[in-house]
């Protein structure tokens, strides 16, 4: 239809501006500023969460909790088209992701971070592309900005490379599936990195993730995994995280 071709014309408010869409335990960023403004974007595919936009060192920054207010949306609920959709339209051009994974590997430890170079896309029940009227195949050679990347990388102590496997989720995995991951060439698993990633390379977007370890996956390490651990090592790493993404935006 008329309207479904037009979703592709996106009418962009305000030039230049950096994302930060945050994702378990970072629902704000610190050092958001004076004249924070506020807004929900309309999309073609629904309402945004609220977006706080300001000025970092002179940068216009848009920041977006991923889950909405209150971590309201579990990671297979995300309104992931109208997430990414809201960014392009507020005029944001670059994309910086917070994902909190479990690591694959024991030499990828909690509290560590990780910006992956590429993923595994094991989601089942997403809506993973703007173009269900066109066709379009991305590019995903290289699936994460490697300028982006470049920056994230020089701004913290980080592991600068490693492969994201994303799962359906809400549930954690079992034991046969992260040997699965492990053996695929996985090096962490998260819920929220996909569609995220490809739906903003559709859009022309550069984007890039700080990972943060919250824990071993399943199996890894001895023990039940809770996400009482999760969200323990978001805390304890969040001001790091928030230090990180500052000194990069000032890039
Ligand atoms: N598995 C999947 N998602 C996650 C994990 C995990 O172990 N930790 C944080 N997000």
């Amino acid at each position: 239809s008329g309207k479904d071709r037009n979703q592709y014309k996106i009418m962009v408010v305000d030039a230049d501006m950096i994302g930060i869409m945050g994702g378990t335990g970072v629902y704000e960023i610190v050092e958001m500023g004076e004249d924070i403004e506020k807004r929900v974007i309309e999309t073609p595919y629904g309402e945004s969460p609220e977006i706080s936009t300001f000025k970092l060192h002179d940068v216009p920054v848009a920041f977006m909790p991923r889950h909405a207010k209150g971590h309201a949306n579990p990671p297979h609920m995300i309104n992931y088209r109208a997430n990414i959709y809201a960014m392009k339209k507020l005029g944001v051009d670059q994309i910086i992701a917070t994902n909190a994974v479990g690591s694959l590997d024991l030499a990828v430890k909690p509290g560590d971070f990780l910006i992956p170079n590429d993923f595994i896309d094991f989601t089942k029940t997403r809506q993973f592309t703007f173009y269900d009227h066109k066709t379009v195949h991305v590019d995903v050679t290289e699936p994460y900005c490697p300028n982006l990347r470049d920056i994230l990388i020089s701004s913290g102590d980080v592991i600068g490379e490693g492969v994201y496997v994303c799962t359906e989720g809400p549930r954690f995995e079992t034991p046969a599936e992260v040997e699965m991951f492990r053996r695929l060439g996985g090096t962490v698993v998260g819920m929220t990195g996909l569609p995220e990633a490809v739906l903003a390379r559709e859009l022309e977007m550069c984007y890039a993730s700080i990972c943060t370890v919250s824990n071993y996956a399943t199996s890894i390490a001895p023990g039940k995994l809770t996400i009482d651990e999760v969200f323990e090592i978001v805390e304890t790493k969040m001001k790091d995280l928030r230090t990180m993404v500052v000194e990069a935006i000032a890039k």
